[in-house]
């Protein structure tokens, strides 16, 4: 939900072309985040003025206006000191225009520039009482009111530094932000803070960084002379760069900060300061310095089309790195070391509940059947919004696992801080290390899926649906009677990579059956037991990427309203495997067949019985029927992903929507 991307170059020559040039690149890191406006501001050639360039799409739209507006000449000029911010949204006040594309200004001269991500929820109240102050607004979004209240302040506090002036402004408003300001009357610094929605310094210097930390600044006056506060580096040429996540800044760099919920970072003359207005008394003295351990390749998209495609094709690596570490086959050991000194708390509780959004809610779906047998506890499957709109009860002696691939989901976030007021264990299953829910969890999983871009999420569904068999596995560690079960569940996932390679050689077949079904308006995916989440993430993948309407039916529910849609026109595809709901499910089989439906089936290789009922079919290999779900969704990722192409949609990028939904 919008990225961020800021770049100072602090005595390391640099022309504005190819400070644009790196803010682009930063944008396109970020597109997944919201991609209906782009706009990026630096300093005009006489360093006096700010230049802004904003364009309504994407940031391919905003590259070729950027081409067309600076040229060569006094652009190409190298500058010492400079700092250029930019940004991609995704639409939450107004619609998407250049207008109302950041970066916001401060007032006709460009006094402040604002780059925001998140919602400023009392805006309305700002905007009155700037607007009695004389401001007028260009724009419909709740960030311009950020630009104009910072000038209100210079107005009127004129001795305040940029750092001080930023820092009264936040405390003025309320609700999610991550903000980047640049101010024509505080050339050559940056200041940027967050609240609930994320954001990262990271740190360029020729050699390593003696010190693996950045002090933080408490209380209200920056003590200017006390040097041994900030971070200055050993050298005196540095850079930084600002950003929404670490993707964005991984190709400069892998030395980063994640910025805490109201730390203001500020650098002037190339130092940076990390400063908070209060102190508590858990509060630490500073904000460490992470190596990233991302490689650059895991964010390009390789010799694939998209970066959904190639997040398909990575799954048979991806499962391993999930269990990478973790499982040991030969002895039949599973570790999860983020959890492992929680575990006999995790047994004592009253019951699981698992709580996520989308896709992440779906791997709960998938995998809660195993753990009500393996841990013998109730357990509890929320959307979490829905959790917070109905003021769910939570208990001291609840578990509570949070699902995100992002580790940002604004309401999965929200619900997690209702649990853990209520003094429930919080575990956090993410993809996202330094995230805002890894940090703010007791204990988690890291699912270790790599990096994932493409809008849709592929890769990271089955990680998440490993790292809770994997928890499974763990809480029945010592029970006697469920050692047969255990031991057949990890020989299935010592086999499942090649599994998911002979699904994926699927993909010519699915490309086939998706000429059948993309100029249709509807797909009902039906099964059950097992299969019934992948029915909901094929239902959704397809809603997501292709904008037809499909639906993920539960089998059983056929007869009680559904069967109604039925005819010979109506795409159906049901999965129907040799499980403990095979009979059920051939039952709902024979319901369609016979109101002329001619359904597409997802059946075992060889199931001569099943694929008798259908002229297509798609055979995937035998696994352990609580392992299903991993090799019953891969078609369905697959289909989804090619009907997308054929009917001309954007499958990284797909309408509306965005990766990480920092906003309730
Ligand atoms: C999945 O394809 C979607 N893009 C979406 O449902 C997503 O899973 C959901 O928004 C939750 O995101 P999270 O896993 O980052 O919390």
């Amino acid at each position: 939900m919008c990225g961020i991307f800021a770049y100072l170059n602090y005595l390391t020559p640099k022309s504005r072309l190819e400070v644009l040039d790196l803010l682009v690149t930063g944008l396109k890191r970020l597109e997944y985040r919201g991609y209906d406006s782009t706009g990026v501001a630096i300093d005009s050639p006489d360093s006096k003025n700010i230049v802004m360039v904003k364009r309504t799409g994407k940031v391919k739209v905003l590259e070729d206006a950027i081409k067309e507006h600076f040229s060569g000449g006094e652009y190409s000029e190298p500058v010492m000191t400079h700092i250029g911010i930019a940004h991609t949204r995704w639409a939450t006040h107004g619609v998407p225009c250049e207008r109302n594309s950041h970066p916001h200004r401060s007032d006709e001269g460009n006094g402040f520039v604002v780059v925001h991500n998140g919602i400023i929820t009392n805006y309305n109240d700002v905007k009155t009482f700037l607007a009695k102050r004389g401001y007028e607004f260009e724009s419909d979004t709740d960030t311009e009111v950020f630009a104009k209240l910072v000038h209100h302040l210079w107005k009127t506090h004129p001795t305040y530094s940029f750092r001080e002036l930023v820092e009264q402004a936040i405390l003025q408003v309320e609700g999610a932000f991550a903000i980047a300001v640049k101010s024509k009357h505080f050339p050559g610094e940056c200041v940027a803070s967050r609240r609930s929605s994320p954001l990262l310094v990271a740190i360029k210097t020729k050699s390593r960084l003696a010190t693996d930390h950045i002090p933080i600044l408490y209380g209200k006056v920056l003590p200017r002379s006390d040097s041994t506060s900030e971070f200055m580096p050993e050298e005196k040429e540095v850079e930084y760069f600002f950003a929404s996540d670490a993707s964005a800044v991984i190709e400069h760099t892998n030395r980063v900060i994640y910025l805490e919920d109201d730390d203001v970072a500020a650098v002037r003359d190339g130092t940076l300061s990390i400063h908070r207005l209060k102190k508590s008394l858990d509060d630490p003295h500073a904000r460490e310095i992470t190596t990233l351990k991302m490689e650059i390749q895991q964010i390009m998209k390789g010799n694939y089309d998209y970066f959904m495609q190639k997040e398909i094709f990575e799954q048979p690596d991806s499962v391993v790195n999930t269990m990478r570490g973790r499982v040991r086959f030969d002895g039949n050991a599973i570790v999860l070391g983020g959890i492992k000194d929680y575990i006999p708390e995790i047994k004592r509780c009253r019951r699981l509940m698992l709580i996520g959004c989308g896709t992440s809610y779906h791997s709960a779906v998938a995998t809660r059947q195993l753990l009500e047998e393996l841990t013998e506890l109730p357990v509890i499957v929320e959307l979490a919004s829905d959790f917070l709109d109905r003021n769910t009860p939570i208990f001291r002696d609840d578990v509570c696992f949070f699902i995100s691939q992002s580790g940002e989901t604004a309401d999965t976030l929200m619900a997690l801080r209702y649990c853990k007021q209520r003094g429930a264990l919080i575990v956090g299953i993410t993809n996202t290390v330094g995230s805002s829910i890894c940090r703010e969890s007791h204990c988690g999983v890291h699912i270790n899926a790599g990096p994932e871009i493409g809008v849709a999420s592929t890769k990271a569904y089955t990680s998440q649906f490993i790292s809770l068999v994997m928890f499974a596995l763990v809480m029945s560690e010592d029970r006697l009677s469920l050692q047969q079960r255990r031991l057949e569940i990890l020989q299935a996932l010592s086999n499942l990579a090649d599994q998911i390679r002979k699904v994926l050689k699927l993909d010519s077949k699915v490309q086939e059956l998706a000429k059948d079904l993309y100029q249709h308006k509807s797909l009902l995916i039906m099964g059950r037991g097992y299969n019934f989440a992948t029915c909901l993430e094929g239902a959704l993948k397809v809603k997501e990427l292709t904008y037809m309407h499909s639906e993920g039916i539960m089998a059983g529910e056929l007869k009680h309203g559904p069967l109604a849609l039925v005819d010979d026109s109506m795409p159906v595809l049901m999965i129907v495997l040799r499980d403990p709901v095979y009979v059920k499910c051939m039952n709902a089989l024979q319901q369609v067949t016979s109101r002329k439906g001619c359904p597409v089936i997802i059946c075992e290789e060889g199931d001569e019985e099943t694929k008798a009922f259908s002229s297509r079919h798609l055979e995937i290999p035998r696994t352990v029927d609580c392992l299903q779900g991993i090799l019953t969704v891969i078609p369905m990722q697959l289909l989804s992903y090619h009907i997308a192409v054929l009917r001309g949609c954007d499958v990284d990028c797909p309408r509306n929507l965005a990766k990480s939904v920092t906003v309730e």
